[in-house]
């Protein structure tokens, strides 16, 4: 007994030595938290001239929200006869405004949102609004207090509005704006719509005075650490894991954490894994408030060229996806059913693995695919070519790294966390991405971290594919995207193409791929025939890789870019999806499904 409770003991403070506090960006939201959702009809008036913002005699510079929230024109917006939130239509939310309303289907630039809220306060209760994603920036008004702005357009962010709701009426103020800027993330120029708009959930949360901010899980294989955050006072904590008899206490406590052995055979877990996605329920109980959440335990790391699930070599059958629902005239995913529908083809693909590109997507993406059993890649928008030597857009692109680990980092799921796409390879970009992972490795070392980088071609020799990223150094796997048979010439090339890639470390093809038009028959670009072929050769050529470990290719389905105008065939779609936009299967769909289940 005495020797356990000592090497318990030693491995609880050891624990405690060794995790540094995490920055903490999260605010627990499970189910068994009691909110209201503002989902529904808002009132909105379009602003391309930031009237709302600008007095006739300022001098205009770049929209920056929080310059103006400084300056208080908020009043200024509630002033104007003209701003008649009552008398404007109206869209739904949450939704982006482009695929509601034809005038609004290439706008870019600032929108006002208006919701009213009818509010019965609770003795001894605080309330919170927590927006799951607005993109691009917003400046958030309450009863004409700003709460504060947010940039970034796929991570949540909330504020405390306990002492700003009133008694039955408020009006929720959201001015949004999507504008493309060289020094935002991502930058000016990308292959995806810029949907706009208050894209997910916003809610009204409900907490008791010292409610559980958030919780930090981390599981090494027999041992799991919990660390509770709470908000607003010290109390004892507990955490419950009923289903492995598990009850731990944690004395009076802000934030505290917990060590839990998990050998003994009463309460040796089930390992969470594609074959069996085991959830369990965790309680956390602080104080007044309970909180219940789903927690799958499985650990993940690299050993030489292999990825290891649990100990055991897992290949990546995956696919990658852009946030965007199945449907003639599709949008940002705006419900469970979007999400199910895009993961259900998936599934039928036989996939185990998929990138979610080039973005953190929803929650409710994150989440039912853990519950589907998806191993995911999720990223923050470094795309392309950024503005590397801002320290706004690094501590931009920081922050919205710290936002989508804060919300995802309990996620069995999620596998590598991925800190951009397709970089230029020059010493500024090496710096910030450097910076970049080395954040994500302090804020969670439990994970792999990797980016989506590039081949090169030989200059000396024809069809030979070198891939000596610097970055390779800093990464945990060698992931690039190529091209070979679209980009890169024919299909047929890729018997002949030879690669030079470093030893040591899993090799994942992030994106490979080709369009084609859904029905459009022969041989050329284009035609279902033309891009099963180039799938046919890719996966030969791929399979052959020295350390290939999986590959996500680009993609499940046709989706909207304003960088793809070919009238008659792309018509504003990106079309190398494996299913089109409608969710017709092309013919390549059969072909990657046909491997992957021969090699399950
Ligand atoms: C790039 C990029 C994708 C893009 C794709 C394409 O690799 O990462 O965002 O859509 O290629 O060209 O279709």
């Amino acid at each position: 007994m005495k020797n356990f409770f000592l090497s318990f003991l030693t491995g609880l403070l050891a624990l405690a030595a060794s995790a540094q506090e995490p920055a903490a960006k999260g605010f627990l939201l499970t189910d068994s938290r009691d909110y209201q959702s503002l989902s529904g009809q808002w009132n909105y008036i379009v602003d391309p001239m930031d009237t709302g913002i600008y007095k006739y005699h300022m001098t205009l510079q770049k929209p920056s929200v929080r310059y103006f929230a400084d300056r208080h024109f908020f009043q200024e917006i509630n002033s104007r006869i003209e701003y008649d939130f009552d008398k404007a239509p109206t869209l739904r939310i949450p939704g982006d405004w482009n695929s509601q309303s034809e005038r609004l289907y290439y706008y870019e630039g600032g929108v006002w949102l208006r919701r009213k809220i009818d509010f019965h306060r609770i003795p001894g209760r605080r309330w919170f609004l927590y927006f799951g994603a607005v993109n691009y920036q917003c400046m958030v008004g309450l009863n004409n207090t700003i709460l504060g702005t947010h940039k970034g357009g796929f991570t949540p962010f909330w504020f405390e509005v306990t002492d700003v709701l009133r008694e039955g009426e408020n009006s929720l103020v959201v001015y949004v704006n999507n504008a493309r800027g060289v020094s935002e993330v991502p930058t000016l120029n990308y292959d995806w719509w810029n949907y706009g708009g208050i894209t997910r959930d916003v809610l009204l949360v409900s907490v008791p005075e010292v409610f559980i901010k958030d919780y930090r899980l981390r599981f090494d294989g027999s041992s799991a650490e919990v660390s509770v955050t709470l908000d607003g006072g010290s109390v004892p904590v507990t955490v419950e894991i009923p289903e492995l008899k598990i009850k731990e206490m944690i004395p009076e406590t802000s934030s505290g954490m917990t060590g839990i052995s998990l050998t003994k055979k009463k309460n040796k877990p089930e390992l969470w894994s594609p074959s069996n996605p085991k959830l369990y329920d965790i309680v956390i109980t602080a104080g007044e408030d309970r909180i219940t959440d789903k927690i799958g335990l499985r650990t993940i790391r690299t050993e030489g060229d292999k990825i290891l699930l649990n100990g055991t070599p897992v290949f990546l059958r995956g696919i990658s996806i852009h946030d965007e629902n199945i449907s003639a005239n599709p949008g940002r995913c705006r419900s469970e059913e979007d999400v199910k529908a895009l993961l259900e083809v998936a599934k039928e693909l036989g996939c185990n693995f998929i990138r979610l590109a080039h973005y953190p997507h929803s929650e409710q993406m994150v989440r039912l695919a853990e519950q589907m059993g998806f191993l995911l890649w999720e990223e923050i928008p470094c795309y392309w070519n950024i503005d590397w030597t801002s320290e706004e857009t690094y501590a931009n692109a920081e922050n919205q790294l710290l936002e989508m680990i804060g919300r995802d980092a309990n996620r069995a799921a999620t596998i590598i966390w991925s800190v951009a796409n397709e970089t230029p390879r020059k010493p500024e970009r090496l710096a910030f991405l450097g910076k970049l992972i080395a954040k994500t490795r302090a804020e969670d070392p439990t994970r792999l971290v990797s980016a989506a980088m590039e081949k090169k071609y030989d200059k000396n020799q024809k069809y030979h594919a070198i891939v000596d990223d610097e970055l390779i150094a800093l990464t945990d796997l060698i992931s690039f995207n190529q091209y070979a048979g679209w980009y890169d010439w024919t299909p047929e090339y890729c018997d002949t193409i030879t690669w030079t890639i470093p030893a040591g470390k899993p090799v994942v093809i992030s994106e490979f791929g080709g369009g084609a038009r859904y029905g459009m028959h022969g041989s050329e670009k284009f035609t279902e025939e033309y891009q099963a072929l180039l799938y046919r050769k890719n996966l030969e050529m791929l399979m052959k890789l020295p350390g290939i470990a999986g590959f996500s290719p680009w993609i499940l389905k046709d989706f909207r870019s304003p960088k793809r105008p070919l009238t008659g065939i792309q018509d504003e779609f990106n079309r190398k999806g494996v299913i089109d936009e409608q969710g017709h299967r092309k013919q390549a769909f059969y072909v990657l499904q046909d491997f992957y289940h021969k090699n399950q």
